[in-house]
Order: C-alpha cells, then sequence, then structure tokens
C-alpha cells in the first residue's frame, strides 16, 4: 500500500542547512556525487534524509564514518539518532554513485541526447543524493562538476572554469527541488542586461549545435520579462548571469531552477518555417512564467508541496499579464477561459477534482493540474479584482518585503493581503481549501424600471468533500439598453451568501445585463437569454469577453440541441453573419467566434446539465453545424480568406497572428465545402508553420492528406519538433473510425521514439483529443490508450500518470462505454509493478465509477 501524506501532518524541520557543498564526477553509468551538508539545530529531533536509487559508499559525520548501529536505512530514508549527533553544528558527508544512463523516468540526473542534466521538482533531488528534500529547507549551494562535456553548469554565479572543471556558487538559499547542472557539448547565444539598478547579467540561452539560430525569439522574450517584472512587480533580478537550456527530454514545459532554467526544446526553439503562431506565443509565456518565478517560488518557496499553488498560481497569473500586455488582452483573456474549461472545469467535474491547496497525496507528481496552475492563477486575479489594483500592488510590496528567503503558505499569502488593505479574508480562502467550480444562477425581475438580479449559488460535491459553504464571489457586470448604449458600466457585485438580490434602479428600458464580465470568477453560469438577447451583446457590448461568450453561448446552445435529436435555432448562423460583415475591424476576435466548441467541451456542457454526452451524436452534430454554417456563409468566407492572405514577410507577433487564425478559421469552414481544395494549395504554397500545419489539418480532417504528409515527412525528417506535429495531428484531425487504426500504425513506426515525452504526448494526446476516436463505442480507442499507458508506467512514471487524465469523464458516458472504459482501467490498475503515480490516478479515477 502506498503511503497518504496530509497537510495536517506537517512538522518543521529540526534543522538548518548552512551550505550545501556537491561534487559531482559525471559518467554515463556512474556519476559519483560527494555531499557535504552543513546543520544546524533548531529543534530536538533525529537525522532524517531523504534518498532514492542511491548506490551508498560513505556516510560520515563530521569526517568521520557513522557506526551501522547510529543508522536507520530504509528504501527512501536515512535515519540517524540524535543520540549519535553532535551537540552544536555538524557537516553530514555522502558519496555516493547513480546512473544517469539508465534513468528513464527523467527525475533527478539524466541524459538527454548525450547531456547531462537535472531535473528536481517535486522529489528529485533525493535521486542525486541523500538530502533533506522539502522545500521548506533552503541553503546556498556551492557545486562543483568534472566532466568531459565541453559545457559545465549549475545554479549561481560562475567561481572557477577549466578545462574538464567547472565551480558554481549560488548564494541564495533555496529547497533542493531548485538545484539544476547540465553538462553537454552546448552552443549559446549570448545576451546582455542591465537591471534598473545598474547590475549588469549575462544571458545565455544554451542549444545543441545547429539549433543556435532558432533561440533568438526564446533570447527576446527572455529580455522583455525581465523588463516587465521591474516595471509591474518592482522585481529585479538577482544574479550576474541567467542561463536557459534547451533539452529534448523532459516531463513538463520547463524549469525554474535558480540562475538555471531548464527547458523542453519545444519552449524555446522557433522559427517561422517549424513553430506556430501558438508556438511563439507559448514560448514567450513560458520564458516569461519560469523568469517570474525567480521571485515567486524561488525568493519566496512553499513551506510543503501541498502549498504549490503558492508558486504556481501567482506564477501563472503573472505570465498570463505579461502576455496580456505583450499582446492583446482580450484575446489573452478568451483563450485562458477556453483553456480552464476546458481542462480545469472538465477536472472539477470528475473523479479528479481536488481543491487548489489540497490536503493529501499520494504521489505530488499527480497534483500539477489545471486546477493548481489555472484555477490557482484564477483565484489571484479574483483577488485583485476585489481589492482593487493599487492595493494589490501594496499587497505584493508587502508579501516580498515580509517574505523574502522563507518558505511560505497559503496563510502567509492571505494575511499580506488582510494587513495590506485591512480585508478579511476568511471566507475567501474557501477557494483555496474547497474543490468544484460553483455554479452560479442569475434571476432577473424587472418592474417599473428597476431591475432587480438575484444571485445563487452552489457547488456540487467533489470526491471528499460533501458540503460546501457559500464563496465570496466577485460579479461584474453592465449593462446594455435595447439600443446597444452600455447604461452601466463594469460594476462588481460582491456576491457573499448563498443567495443575494442587487438592485439597479431607474432605468428607462429593460436592460440585457452582460454578465460576469472579463470572467471575474471562475464559475458556471446558469441564466435564461434569448437569443436576440445574446446576439445583441455580440454585436454591441463594451466588453470582450462576454461578446465572445454570448457567440459562444448561442453555438453551445445550438450543438447541444442538435447532439440530442433537437433542432438549432438560427441565432448563432444570423449572428455569425453580422459579425463577418466587418470581419476586418478585429480578425483575433472573428475568429474566436468562429471556432465552434469542440467534441469535448460539448460533451462536458450536457454531462453539467445531467444529460448522457453520446461522443457519435455530438460528432455528426457539429461536422453538420459546421456544414450548414460554411454554406450559409461561403461568400463572405471566401472573401475574408483572400482578404487574410499573408502581407509581407512572417512575423510572429499578434497582429500577423491575428490575421493567420481568422484565415484558417474560415479555411476550416470552408473545408467542409471545397474538399479540401483551398487546403491543398495553401498547404503547397505557405511558407510558415502555422498555415501549413492548419492547411494539413484540413487535409486529413477531408481525407486528402496522403501526397501532403509524405511531403511534410520528407521535409522534417531531421527535425524532432515538426515529426511531433506530424504525429499529433494524424490522430488529431482522423476522422473517428478510422483514428484507431491509423494511431495503431503510427505507433507502430521506427520513428515513434516513444520514450521521448514529446513524441508520445504528441501520438497519444493527438488521439485523446480525438473525443470521438478515443470514446469509441467498441472500446478500441480505450484499450489502444491503456496499452500505451502500462508499456509507458515502467520507463517513465510521471508522464504515464499525467495521461491517465484522459480517462478522467469516463463516468459521464452511457454504460457500454462505461464498462469497456472501467475495464481498460482495471488493466492498468491490475499491472504488476505498477508505479505509485499512476496506480493513485487509476484508483482515483476507478473510485468515481463505484
Ligand atoms: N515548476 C515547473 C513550472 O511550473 C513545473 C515542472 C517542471 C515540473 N518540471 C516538472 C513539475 C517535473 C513536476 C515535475 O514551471
Ligand atoms: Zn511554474
Amino acid at each position: 500500500m502506498t503511503e497518504t501524506h496530509y497537510l495536517s501532518d506537517w512538522q518543521p524541520y529540526p534543522f538548518n542547512v548552512l551550505e550545501t557543498r556537491l561534487e559531482f564526477d559525471l559518467a554515463p553509468k556512474g556519476t559519483k556525487v560527494k555531499s557535504e551538508i552543513r546543520f544546524h539545530r533548531n529543534s530536538p529531533g533525529d537525522l532524517v534524509l531523504d534518498g532514492a536509487g542511491l548506490r551508498t559508499k560513505a556516510l560520515r559525520i563530521d569526517g568521520r564514518e557513522i557506526a551501522p548501529t547510529d543508522l536507520r536505512q530504509t528504501e527512501s530514508s536515512l535515519t540517524i539518532a540524535q543520540s549519535a549527533l553532535p551537540e552544536g553544528d555538524f557537516t553530514f558527508s555522502a558519496e555516493v554513485e547513480i546512473d544517469p544512463e539508465a534513468n528513464t523516468a527523467l527525475e533527478g540526473l539524466y541524459l538527454s541526447g548525450g547531456i547531462f542534466c537535472t531535473q528536481c521538482e517535486a522529489e528529485g533531488f533525493r535521486h542525486i543524493t541523500w538530502y533533506p528534500d522539502r522545500p521548506d529547507v533552503m541553503a546556498p549551494f556551492h557545486v562543483v562538476l568534472r566532466s568531459d562535456k565541453p559545457v559545465l553548469l549549475s545554479n549561481g554565479n560562475p567561481v572557477a572554469s577549466e578545462k574538464g572543471r567547472a565551480e558554481w556558487h549560488d548564494p541564495w538559499p533555496k529547497p533542493a527541488y531548485l538545484f539544476a547542472l547540465v553538462a553537454g557539448d552546448l552552443v549559446a547565444i549570448d545576451d546582455h542586461f542591465t537591471t534598473r539598478s545598474g547590475k549588469p547579467v549575462d544571458l545565455h540561452v544554451w542549444v545543441r549545435p545547429g539549433d543556435q539560430d532558432r533561440a533568438d525569439f526564446a533570447m527576446e522574450s527572455l529580455k522583455k520579462s525581465m523588463i516587465w517584472d521591474e516595471e509591474v512587480y518592482g522585481r529585479e533580478y538577482d544574479l550576474d548571469v541567467f542561463n536557459i537550456v534547451a533539452v529534448d527530454d523532459f516531463n513538463m514545459g520547463a524549469m525554474e531552477n535558480k540562475g538555471l532554467n531548464i527547458f523542453n526544446s519545444k519552449l524555446v526553439l522557433s522559427s517561422p518555417a517549424t513553430a506556430t503562431d501558438l508556438d511563439y506565443e507559448r514560448i514567450e509565456g513560458v520564458i516569461a512564467h519560469e523568469y517570474f518565478h525567480n521571485w515567486t517560488g524561488n525568493r519566496i518557496t512553499c513551506r510543503d508541496w501541498f502549498q504549490l499553488c503558492l508558486k504556481e498560481g501567482l506564477t501563472v497569473f503573472r505570465d498570463q499579464s505579461f502576455t496580456s500586455d505583450m499582446r492583446s488582452a482580450a484575446v489573452k483573456r478568451i483563450s485562458d477561459v477556453q483553456t480552464l474549461r476546458a481542462r480545469q472545469f472538465r477536472e472539477d467535474q470528475g473523479p479528479l477534482a481536488h481543491p487548489p491547496r489540497p490536503d493529501h497525496f499520494q504521489e505530488i507528481n499527480n497534483f500539477y493540474t489545471a486546477t493548481v496552475y489555472e484555477k490557482g492563477a484564477e483565484i489571484i486575479g479574483m483577488l485583485k479584482r476585489l481589492v482593487g489594483d493599487e492595493n494589490y500592488r501594496k499587497a505584493l510590496d508587502l508579501y516580498f518585503e515580509r517574505h523574502d528567503g522563507q518558505a511560505c503558505t497559503i496563510e502567509d499569502w492571505l494575511a499580506v493581503f488582510h494587513d495590506a488593505t485591512g480585508r478579511d479574508l476568511t471566507q475567501f480562502k474557501h477557494w483555496y481549501t474547497d474543490a468544484g467550480t460553483p455554479q452560479l444562477t442569475m434571476i432577473e425581475d424587472w418592474q417599473d424600471g428597476h431591475l432587480r438580479l438575484t444571485f445563487r449559488q452552489e457547488t456540487p460535491a467533489t470526491p471528499g468533500q460533501s458540503h460546501k459553504p457559500p464563496r465570496v464571489i466577485p460579479i461584474a457586470i453592465g449593462l446594455i439598453s435595447p439600443n446597444g448604449d452600455e447604461v452601466l458600466p463594469t460594476t462588481v457585485l460582491e456576491m457573499t451568501e448563498a443567495e443575494q438580490s442587487f438592485v439597479f434602479r431607474d432605468l428607462g428600458a429593460r436592460p440585457v445585463v452582460s454578465l460576469l464580465r472579463g470572467f471575474s470568477a471562475p464559475v458556471i453560469i446558469r441564466r435564461e437569454i434569448s437569443a436576440d438577447d445574446q446576439a445583441l451583446l455580440l454585436a454591441h457590448d463594451t466588453d470582450a469577453f462576454t461578446r465572445w461568450e454570448a457567440g459562444h453561448d448561442l453555438a453551445l446552445a445550438a450543438l447541444m440541441a442538435l447532439a440530442t435529436g433537437g433542432e438549432a435555432s438560427a441565432g448563432y448562423s444570423d449572428a455569425i453573419g453580422a459579425l463577418l460583415a466587418h470581419a476586418e475591424t478585429d480578425p483575433a476576435f472573428t475568429a474566436l467566434c468562429l471556432a465552434l466548441p469542440g467534441d469535448d467541451a460539448i460533451a462536458t456542457a450536457l454531462a453539467a446539465r445531467g444529460i448522457t454526452p453520446d461522443p457519435d451524436a455530438i460528432h455528426a452534430a457539429r461536422e453538420g453545424f459546421a456544414r450548414d454554417l460554411a454554406s450559409r456563409h461561403e461568400a463572405a468566407l471566401s472573401r475574408i480568406y483572400a482578404t487574410m492572405a499573408p502581407v509581407g514577410a512572417y512575423r510572429p507577433d499578434a497582429e500577423g497572428a491575428a490575421r493567420r487564425s481568422l484565415r484558417l478559421a474560415c479555411l476550416a469552414l470552408l473545408s467542409r465545402l471545397d474538399e479540401g481544395d483551398r487546403a491543398l494549395v495553401l498547404f503547397g504554397s505557405a511558407e510558415n508553420m502555422t498555415e501549413r500545419l492548419g492547411a494539413l489539418g484540413q487535409l486529413i480532417a477531408v481525407g486528402r492528406d496522403q501526397e501532403s504528409l509524405a511531403l511534410f515527412r520528407q521535409e522534417f525528417a531531421a527535425n524532432r519538433l515538426v515529426m511531433d506535429k506530424w504525429f499529433m495531428v494524424q490522430p488529431h484531425r482522423a476522422s473517428p473510425e478510422t483514428a484507431v487504426a491509423r494511431a495503431k500504425a503510427l505507433a507502430a513506426r521506427d520513428d515513434f521514439d516513444w520514450k521521448n515525452p514529446n513524441r508520445f504526448r504528441a501520438l497519444l494526446g493527438g488521439f485523446s483529443a480525438n473525443h470521438a476516436a478515443f470514446h469509441q463505442a467498441d472500446g478500441s480507442g480505450y484499450d489502444f490508450y491503456a496499452d500505451w499507458l502500462i508499456k509507458l508506467d515502467p520507463v517513465n512514471p510521471q508522464t504515464a500518470a499525467r495521461m491517465c487524465s484522459a480517462f478522467e469523464t469516463w463516468p459521464r458516458y452511457e454504460a457500454g462505454r462505461r464498462e469497456k472504459a472501467r475495464a481498460a482501467l482495471q488493466r492498468i490498475a491490475a499491472r504488476e509493478g505498477l508505479s505509485r503515480n499512476t496506480s493513485e490516478m487509476v484508483t482515483r479515477i476507478l473510485a468515481a465509477g463505484s
């Protein structure tokens, strides 16, 4: 049985670490690690260290070998009794040997394409040496690296460097999860930054030889991030160098190791021919995210892993604000809401629902979730809305001043807001501790020129939490008169009760409520609204989010009706007609309005209303609806497709991306009529990856892809990142009936390098994103997917476990699919030697159906 960890069990570590000294002799099969850890006692207790998979050669206290009788060792810990320890400060030292080449889990020290690199968050450092591997034990690190690799990097500032040896010192106390080293044959692009107080910083982006012409955009993004954090949060960089390294094998996106960020190469490398607009935007956003962690995560870190959203929610909020400043705030907000709903609402409605600050877990790696990251960011946004911009900045200044160098909790965070603003946040805290998405119902009552809005909130039960007290919900609204004028500008209503009314007096005519402007709280809205009123909002609302939402709701209502045997109203199609007439004034917004909700979103919306979703019916409804829409607006769509053709050279900025997104949105609809004629032309003529991949997706969807796929492969066979797209787009866009066979054929290819997480995620993630394919009624999608999770688990448990979430919606389907999904999950669960990671995931997912 695996152990469950509880928040309530947290105890302070009895020691401080005054300094950590490490020496590495790097070799693929046998890397020697010598450590010297200087301890200072704070309170009574034994010395307990974490370690896993270490070949221990020596253990000493103050230079003397520790007697075996003074040691207790388990599979994952080492305990030295207090009685065997000196009274004052002492040095624990160890010599261990580890095997980076055998490390396929990509946790701890491993090799990626011949480059030694590390990933220590959350608990990877224990795979490197014996250590108090918990985030509240912080120390300055001094590191010596010996290796025949030409480039040797670690955290902090370089102290000395000669052939085969480098020495690094990181003066800022940090927990072990922020430790990193890199040793490899790398080249850098170099730049400089001077902080606003005049401190010079050397900047390097390290990549494999040959990739250096694709690293400039990452460097530009870094400099923009550094300026932004100074201007908006008053935060300066604090070391002499900042290094970014790109590696091909990485479990997640990137990692904020102090002064040495390590990135999945897909979030560093870009060129117009190989990266899409979305790739560029993500690179900019993730470079910013990791850089921003230097203050929110590193200088101030988490007391324990239950507090993960303290650093992640805040840092996501910061990177989202950065992107909206760099690009279009409206587009950014709408796409963030789309992601939140697609991932976090889905999570919150299923068996994996958990609070942004969980109170128990088995495997912390399973809690790097949409709830911790994206909902964590929404919570910060609400807090900012409630206290106002000025107070928010005051609170953050206090946070940095009060907690610099500390390991903190959500309570510390809220106390700062309380102390800076005087606001009582007791009720607000429920956003952190309670799982589930509140459902907010609005009822309108119009009488004698007065509008009474009554809101009711209710949060459904989630695993382990049956009762949810009312939360404070900032509801931003505006009122639009029937002639389209705004009669009430954005006003934030603060709801604190289960049911609450707000009255707006002396209005001339009955206005339409623009509800939840800017998506002011992560809730599900229930309201009665006519298609005419939605159209009015789509045409006249002053808030971009609620404008978009009006169109989105019309589309969703039509699709839900069609998917359940009903008829679609003409509301959405009419509204789109009006929008297309002046599409060029805001191409990005028009593109967002043209993108129909996906199959999974339709299924989620149906399930939330208690209707069992039928994946085939949903798919057919969406296809039919898209075709009708295309025929009805064919002329306008073709015109816009032509006028949105590229002007001038490709630039990855918001304006260019907006035009391309509108063009591709038109193409998606038109391809339903021309069977891919335009897509074929575009694929052959486009010079940028955005348009080529967009065209290729349409060709696959209409089944005219063989030649283009072969050309694409020939051209990009040597580029791993582009080939990942090739592996992703096929199972994703193939018709549901052919997708399983197709995915199987792809998986059988020699170049399906499944131990590489990007490649594995491309094929399997592309497949599971094809809703009707994954949920094939005969269970073949589930079986195929489960087979691969079973194969990946012993090699890379972290990635296998994360990808189990494809199954998280299984209880909402009909009995036939449910039984097949259950059988597939049980087959995974029954595997001998299944990892703790995957075992926790399938157990939680299966629990929902019992
Ligand atoms: N802290 C990283 C981030 O948010 C996340 C991360 C990178 C991570 N690699 C990981 C988390 C491995 C768990 C395991 O930017
Ligand atoms: Zn992060």
